[in-house]
């Protein structure tokens, strides 16, 4: 995938600007404060329909602006180009495809592919279980379309109503026959679900394998396995959720099932999860999401555009390298932020694009 053209409007820092990137690398240098987050943020922002700082209504608007505008013109190989524009006041969003008004912003989410490592990436090894069950849903969402499984989207839906709907006749202590048919419902889905996740944790586990050797190969081996949210191996999700009932009814919510998955990672020569340091959970962090543009990348036949926001500043030399050695071998179209340039990649990468950024102006340097 290649992102032809980025067009922000009053995102953060950035009040106007308009760039052409290039394929392959694309450097953004600039001091602290410039605004090369918030670039990044900008393209995240309409690939994931969120942001990776904090919520939107907490400033992503620049001071002063009604709303931010996002446009974008990518393509993929063999299909014509692309073109997503998103609109958010904070609280309403406005999106466009190709021209065509967009009902919901998953749909956009669907067709433009960004992965993003940035400070906060290390959340994916020592944060909350939820950041982990977004990681696996947003690989599905990519690589079960309409395949002969159904496409992720619609099931995800499906399961996320019928959690809602439970949880309302929970709140109101209806334990009757509208209870009972939607667990019916929340079983389905929730099975189909647990099935598409696992079977996607099963196709990781090469490319977390391959990246891993390379980026972190003092952790030996990696094992990745699902924790499906309830007790799989001895109940179906229907009967755990009738026996779930009577506690669920009492605490008002639904304590078992898929909304409480994880994903369980093990290393054969480092301590589990909570033992890692910071440098190498953020290290595994970015194997797995390199593990996941790599896996659509053999599955879709294209890379997502990569975005690695102050590499500098998160690895160190000898890391940036390895990393950096990927990256180019990937033949990606990656967006790097720094505060200066990055000496190892002009020995590594024959050609590369840099742009300067300054005071929320950005431009291309020729
Ligand atoms: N909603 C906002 N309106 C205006 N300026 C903002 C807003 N949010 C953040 N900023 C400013 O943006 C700057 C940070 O931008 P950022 O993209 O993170 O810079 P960089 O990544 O280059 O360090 C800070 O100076 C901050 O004050
Ligand atoms: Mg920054």
């Amino acid at each position: 995938m290649l992102i032809r053209r980025v067009q922000v409007q009053g995102l953060r820092r950035l009040v106007n600007v308009d760039l052409q990137p290039g394929p392959g690398f694309n450097l953004l240098i600039g001091d602290n404060g410039s605004g090369k987050t918030s670039l990044l943020e900008a393209m995240h922002l309409m690939a994931h329909g969120r942001s990776f700082r904090g919520r939107i209504r907490d400033g992503l608007v620049r001071s002063g602006e009604p709303a931010l505008q996002v446009f974008l013109e990518w393509e993929q190989p063999g299909q014509p180009s692309r073109r997503g524009g998103l609109r958010h006041s904070g609280s309403a969003w406005e999106a466009r495809l190709d021209g065509n008004h967009v009902g919901q912003l998953g749909e956009l989410c669907e067709a433009l592919a960004v992965i993003t490592f940035e400070p906060g990436s290390h959340a994916l090894i020592h944060g909350s279980s939820e950041v982990r069950r977004r990681y696996l849903d947003w690989g599905l969402f990519h690589v079960e379309r309409s395949d002969a499984g159904g496409d992720f989207l619609s099931l995800w839906r499906r399961h996320a109503r019928a959690h809602k709907q439970r949880n309302a006749l929970l709140r109101q202590g209806r334990a009757d026959g509208q209870l009972d048919a939607w667990e019916h419902e929340l079983a389905l889905a929730g099975e189909s679900i647990t099935l598409q996740r696992e079977a996607y944790v099963a196709r990781l586990q090469a490319h977390v394998d391959t990246l891993l050797a390379e980026i972190l190969p003092a952790a030996g081996a990696a094992t990745l396995s699902l924790q499906p949210g309830w007790r799989r191996q001895e109940l179906g999700l229907a009967d755990a959720l009738l026996l779930a009932r009577e506690r669920d009814l009492a605490q008002g919510h639904t304590t078992v099932g898929p909304h409480r998955a994880d994903l369980k990672l093990e290393f054969r020569d480092l301590p589990g999860r909570d033992g890692l340091s910071r440098g190498q959970a953020k290290l595994a962090a970015l194997v797995l999401l390199l593990a996941q543009a790599s896996h659509l990348a053999t599955h879709a036949g294209h890379w997502p555009v990569l975005q690695l926001d102050d590499l500098a500043s998160e690895l160190d030399r000898h890391h940036q390298r390895r990393v950096l050695q990927v990256l180019v071998e990937s033949r990606a179209q990656v967006f790097m932020t720094g505060t200066e340039s990055i000496p190892a990649l002009a020995s590594l990468a024959d050609r590369h694009t840099t742009f300067h950024v300054e005071h929320g102006e950005i431009r291309a340097v020729v």
